[in-house]
């Protein structure tokens, strides 16, 4: 064996052994260096709500300490309120999703104003983030889709609800999601709520303790190879 192919054997035997090899290993887009390999446990957390200054500014705290990303789902009409929250979001990694302009229930007023509801959220959020970031993904308020032809994005529901905007208790809010969350889940918070902040990043202290990594709800259909589709509700990462 000649010098040259000596060393292809030895760096092909090192990344065998470092697994980099016969991976299926799908890009991070908030990270081009980093990769999300498959056959990992991968869940996303939501956020809907917000933005609310100081609720929201401590869980991108804490998020961003723990290497974990998110989603959240903004009411358009509290946008102005904490732009600079936003925008962060934007620059460590979270995915960025509509929560409609008034968190109207979509199935209780015209389609008309409906598609308004969600439009103003969207004009809002790409006048801040840019036009490239959108469309943004719609999370109907109370999960009502009567629009789904319509809504023109792709939209989220959730598999795990600790309903922590009702007993506002950590403890409670924490225990309900580890019982059950499992991979490809697809969890509600509401970052409005403190209580909320700190039992969310309980569950980020739990999971990654089991081995879960943390990622948008984009990153995690596209690690189960789901195709996003406009006018289709995603409970959890595999559809
Ligand atoms: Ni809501």
């Amino acid at each position: 064996m000649g010098q040259r192919a000596r060393m292809l054997a030895t760096v092909l035997m090192g990344l065998l052994c470092l697994g980099l090899l016969g991976r299926d290993e799908v890009s991070l887009p908030a990270d081009g260096d980093a990769a999300l390999p498959a056959g990992e446990k991968y869940v996303a957390l939501t956020f809907d709500d917000g933005p609310k200054r100081g609720t929201t500014d401590r869980l991108l705290d804490g998020l961003k300490q723990k290497r974990a990303t998110a989603t959240f789902f903004l009411i358009g009409q509290q946008i102005a309120q904490a732009p600079d929250l936003v925008l962060r979001m934007e620059e460590e990694g979270h995915q960025i999703g509509n929560h409609t302009w008034s968190h109207q229930r979509l199935d209780s007023v015209t389609p008309e104003e409906a598609l308004c509801e969600i439009r103003q959220t969207e004009e809002a959020l790409t006048a801040l983030l840019g036009e490239q970031t959108g469309p943004h993904w719609l999370r109907p308020p109370y999960g009502q889709v009567p629009l789904e032809a319509e809504a023109g994005v792709p939209m989220v529901k959730w598999s795990v609800d600790p309903r922590d905007w009702e007993s506002r208790d950590v403890k409670k809010v924490t225990q309900a999601v580890l019982e059950c969350a499992e991979p490809n889940s697809i969890i509600l918070f509401h970052d409005i709520y403190s209580t909320s902040v700190d039992a969310a990043l309980a569950v980020v202290d739990a999971l990654q303790k089991e081995g879960y990594w943390f990622v948008t709800v984009e990153e995690l259909l596209r690690i189960n190879g789901v195709i996003p589709q406009a006018g289709t509700l995603y409970r959890t990462g595999n559809g």
